[in-house]
């Protein structure tokens, strides 16, 4: 099977006056279908810039990205947004929830992005989202009515609802405690089990231990590429 996602000497610069920042400087990176990534680095090494190409949230200055077969780095806003909408789930740091909507109301919203009209099946499907992240009795709850760790669970409910080919987060467990960042890479990690491929940005080392496969990034560039072995998941007693 092709990579779900294949990026060949990415090179992403912005601008800013006179000036170029040189973020991403020429990435080759492929990762397979049911993979789960941990992207690690500095702070300022590229990591969220990866990310939100990868996201098609931006573009990429130079070179190719390949989702599955699809050449992203031609593509026009627009057909950006329709990939977005069609194959890619996200998760943020700061759950990026809408404060006026309900649990069940913002796990609809990418289905209204995409035009699909909600009727009893689609509200259906995101009740039962709610209730597979746990939410089952906050249905009709609104964000700041919730924790920290039940919002970022919205989020990946949200994450699913148009049954993405892919997950994307930027440092999903960075707001969270301890217990439940662990709640959340739990689920992460059962997503990924059930065939989801999720890439995941994130600082700590405790968070990648939770993914299968580990790309350092520094100042743009790939630093390492290794796998977690088996062992260092029995050993967390999980
Ligand atoms: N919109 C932008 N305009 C200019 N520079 C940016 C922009 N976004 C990020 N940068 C710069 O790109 C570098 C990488 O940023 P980022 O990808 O956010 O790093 P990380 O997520 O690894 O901390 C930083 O030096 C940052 O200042
Ligand atoms: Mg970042």
């Amino acid at each position: 099977m092709p990579p779900i996602v294949r990026v060949e000497n990415l090179v992403k610069n912005y601008y800013m006056g006179t000036q170029t920042v040189h973020v991403l400087k020429g990435l080759n990176l492929a990762f397979d279908e049911g993979d789960f990534v941990a992207l690690m680095g500095p702070s300022g090494s590229g990591k969220s810039t990866l990310l939100n190409v990868l996201g098609c949230l931006d573009k990429p200055t130079g070179g190719s990205y390949y989702l599955g077969e699809m050449n992203v780095a031609r593509m026009t806003d627009d057909q950006l947004s329709e990939v977005r909408s069609t194959y890619l789930g996200f998760i943020f740091q700061s759950y990026n929830l809408l404060p006026q909507y309900t649990v069940v109301e913002n796990v609809e919203l990418p289905l209204l992005y995409q035009g699909i009209a909600l009727d009893e099946r689609t509200k259906r499907r995101c009740v039962d989202l709610a209730e597979m992240v746990g939410l089952g009795d906050r249905l009709d709850h609104r964000p700041l009515q919730l924790s920290g760790g039940q919002q970022q669970r919205v989020a990946i409910a949200r994450s699913l609802v148009n049954d993405p080919h892919l997950i994307l987060g930027d440092e999903p467990t960075g707001n969270l405690d301890t217990k439940t960042s662990v709640e959340i890479m739990q689920m992460l990690r059962t997503l990924n089990r059930s065939g989801k491929t999720i890439i995941m940005v994130t600082h700590e080392n405790d968070i990648a231990a939770w993914a299968r496969r580990v790309v350092r990034l520094r100042d743009g560039r790939v630093e390492s590429d290794t796998r977690n072995d088996a062992r260092s998941v029995v050993e967390m007693g999980l």
